[in-house]
């Protein structure tokens, strides 16, 4: 078959694909499945869920016109209306309802973004989509249309104690040069569980500025929901951010509810993009969160279930791998939030993609590091001794999981 470099690069096997399939496969079957990025079932939240859901049932014709009305390309008028409220109320944000645009999901959002700022240029110029810190979020790998749209920095290594290690934005090497169309974060961040300081996020602020780009912000897991941040971050949005937000990680990754707060401009060109790709935004997340929004009821969620649900998985996560692995040089990122244990073997004498392939012949899926550096091309051994570990899944899954990969990890250096 002939097909377009576009279509090329589509077949070729992608970091997420790869993912994607390990996730499928994995639920089909005995897995333990410690690799997605699939948001836990937590009762509580699953109980609300369904109350909304039977609200719309039992209402005259609701149900009816949330399946069979398209919405508004900038997505369900009422729920954009209930997450400004939300917003203004919340964050102090001065958003207005045009600041705001649903996605399918948010992942479609960075699609969208990246390739309105990263790529050709009418002027001739190309220019990419800055990761002032890698490792960074594997989604955004494969997005673009342009070969090479990401430029990526490694990361300053601070070391908290003799397991606990901490990313900074190493802000000597950040060079945002004319070639620079947009930055871009994650924060919390997939994988690493790290949070930027304010005072990181000022200062990535005032560069964007300084340049005339946009500094998107990827708030997949932070504030004021999902809120799955163990520290404390401020929430922050001007007329110069792109703050990607979502209702997956909420609880509701099937209905594919991604929310975009920018300025007026690229609210458009993302309802424009909407329209091109999709026609209208899915209904069914905004159908059963309005509601949720409006009352407040999302935040007292967060705050009160979601976020201590995570803290105390992420600590028991972490106490119980730093007691197996105890002999190992190993370090682990402070986990600071979302839903990842980032593992930095030192000198680890197989890749992580063989002590991944090793693992899932052991029925353990985790994901090899080197996934989460999208830009950074560089020969850099760290990027092959690190391995992502989701601690989602219920506690006695999570612990088998670890067991077999501390005990894989120690067979490693013992045997090789
Ligand atoms: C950091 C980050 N951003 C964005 C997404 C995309 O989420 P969704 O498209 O479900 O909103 C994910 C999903 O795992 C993520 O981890």
């Amino acid at each position: 078959m002939r097909i377009s470099r576009f279509g090329r690069k589509i077949k070729q096997r992608s970091g997420i694909s790869q993912l994607m399939v390990d996730l499928g496969e994995a639920f089909g079957g005995d897995m333990l499945m410690l690799g997605g990025g699939n948001p836990a079932h937590i009762p509580q939240v699953e109980a609300v869920f369904r109350r909304q859901m039977n609200e719309l049932l039992s209402k005259d014709g609701v149900f009816e016109r949330v399946i069979g009305d398209y919405d508004p390309t900038q997505g369900n008028s009422e729920f954009v209306e209930a997450v400004c409220g939300l917003l203004r109320a919340e964050c102090g944000w001065d958003v207005k309802p045009g600041n705001i645009a649903l996605t399918t999901g948010s992942q479609s959002a960075f699609f969208i973004l990246f390739n309105i700022f990263g790529g050709a240029y009418e002027d001739g110029t190309s220019k990419k989509i800055l990761l002032p810190i890698a490792p960074e979020y594997i989604g955004y790998s494969d997005v673009g249309f342009a070969e090479g749209l990401f430029a990526a920095n490694r990361p300053d290594i601070e070391h908290i104690d003799e397991h606990t290690f901490k990313y900074h934005i190493d802000f000597d090497r950040l060079n945002v040069g004319e070639d620079i169309g947009a930055i871009c974060v994650s924060r919390p961040t997939n994988p690493t569980a790290n949070v930027l300081t304010d005072a990181e996020l000022a200062k990535l602020n005032t560069i964007a500025m300084a340049k005339g780009i946009p500094l998107i912000i990827d708030n997949a897991y932070g504030p004021p929901f999902p809120n799955i941040i163990f520290t404390e971050a401020r929430p922050v949005w001007n007329e110069n951010t792109i703050v990607c937000m979502s209702l997956s990680k909420f609880g509701l990754p099937a209905t594919r509810t991604g929310i975009v707060i920018a300025c007026e401009e690229v609210i458009a060109m993302v309802s424009e993009m909407n329209a091109v790709m999709s026609l209208g935004t899915a209904s069914i997340g905004a159908a059963i969160a309005t509601e949720l929004v409006r009352s407040g009821e999302i935040i007292r969620l967060s705050r009160e279930v979601i976020r201590p649900y995570y803290h105390a998985k992420a600590k028991l996560a972490v106490d119980r791998l730093c007691e197996l692995l105890e002999g190992v040089e190993f370090h682990i990122h402070k986990a600071e939030g979302a839903f990842f244990l980032w593992l930095w073997l030192p000198g680890l004498p197989i890749t992580d993609v063989e002590l991944y392939r090793r693992l899932k012949k052991r029925g353990v899926i985790v994901v090899p590091g080197h996934y989460f550096f999208p830009g950074l091309d560089e020969d850099w051994r760290h990027k092959h001794e690190c391995i992502r570990i989701s601690y989602a899944q219920d506690d006695r899954r999570v612990r088998a999981g670890l067991e077999v990969i501390a005990d894989e990890i120690k067979l490693t250096y013992g045997a090789d």
